[in-house]
């Protein structure tokens, strides 16, 4: 069996950037408390707060002394208020990917427009964006409810159209497609970010060359699950969050394997899987090695 590792598989910028003023902070000595937990990986949430971080679930869980950690998903508007009014110390750790729709949602409501978002509305991405305006706002989640949609309450209303910044690319492009076409007073925002395109570009290249694709991440990854729907069109497609969850059974009759990961996955995760992978064959590449091939 051949195993071909994603070149974009792991840490994304934004991921990366909040992981370490997290843990630079710890290292300074300061009590840290993250709004949420800062990424959707239970193994390096479970290493913070062996580091003493805590996961405060709204401002006012912090105890006093803490400094607060806004995640890169970002927060409403309105828990920076609740920040400040507690006189809260805190690091913005906000993707400048996600701030950046922040504003186009700002922008909306100072435009009176409605504010159109792809995206799943539980997400906590969707719920900060939304919380950016007090304006009109429609959520969907495919084309179908899209075009399920009656449009904005007042036919003259500008729309703003965003999306989730780990939105599926394909599912997007229709979306946009068909809101160009029924609201001539669209805006349409590219706000998928580089790190999601990349991943599920190549993850649809792999997809078409593996028999099966294994994705490492967060089951409650956003980005991690759309990877999966991604590879899931072409090839069978897989996802664990850690090397205890693969299955032999999964590589039977299989001649190349391909591995990516989540924006949320530590890269000694990803090592621990392909060695668990490596370990089932003989003649594979060490994990250096797969990475430098990766990188050719
Ligand atoms: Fe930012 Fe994109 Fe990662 S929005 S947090 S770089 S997936």
């Amino acid at each position: 069996m051949e195993i071909r590792l994603a070149k974009t598989a792991g840490f994304c910028f934004g991921v990366d950037r909040a992981v370490k003023l997290t843990y630079g902070l710890l290292d300074e000595g300061r009590k840290v408390a993250t709004l949420g937990p800062l990424i959707h990986n239970p193994q390096t949430v479970e290493d913070l707060e062996r580091r003493g971080a805590l996961v405060a679930d709204t401002p006012a869980d912090v105890p006093a002394g803490y400094e607060v950690v806004i995640r890169s998903h970002g927060v409403p508007r309105s828990i920076y208020d609740e920040l400040d009014a507690r006189g809260c110390t805190y690091h913005d750790a906000t993707c400048p990917f996600v701030k950046k729709i922040q504003k186009v949602a700002s922008e909306a409501e100072a435009a009176g427009a409605t504010l159109v978002v792809a995206g799943d509305m539980s997400h906590p991405e969707v719920q900060g964006i939304v919380g950016h305006t007090r304006g009109e706002v429609f959520i969907f989640s495919d084309l179908a409810q899209l075009k399920a949609w009656k449009g904005p309450s007042d036919p003259q209303k500008p729309i703003f159209a965003v999306a989730q910044t780990t939105f599926q690319v394909t599912k997007w492009q229709e979306s946009s497609e068909f809101l160009k076409k029924a609201y001539t007073n669209a805006r349409i925002f590219d706000t998928i970010c580089n790190a999601t395109w990349a991943r599920q570009q190549e993850a649809e290249d792999l997809s078409q060359q593996c028999d099966i694709i294994v994705v490492i991440g967060g089951h409650h990854s956003s980005n991690t699950q759309k990877l999966v729907q991604v590879a899931a069109r072409h090839t069978r497609a897989v996802t664990v969050e850690t090397a205890s969850e693969l299955r032999p059974e999964w590589f039977a009759d299989v001649k190349t394997a391909g591995v990516t990961a989540g924006a949320s996955t530590p890269s000694s995760i990803i090592e621990e899987v392909l060695n668990s992978m490596s370990a089932e064959i003989n003649d594979s590449m060490s994990f250096e090695e797969m990475l430098n091939a990766s990188e050719e």
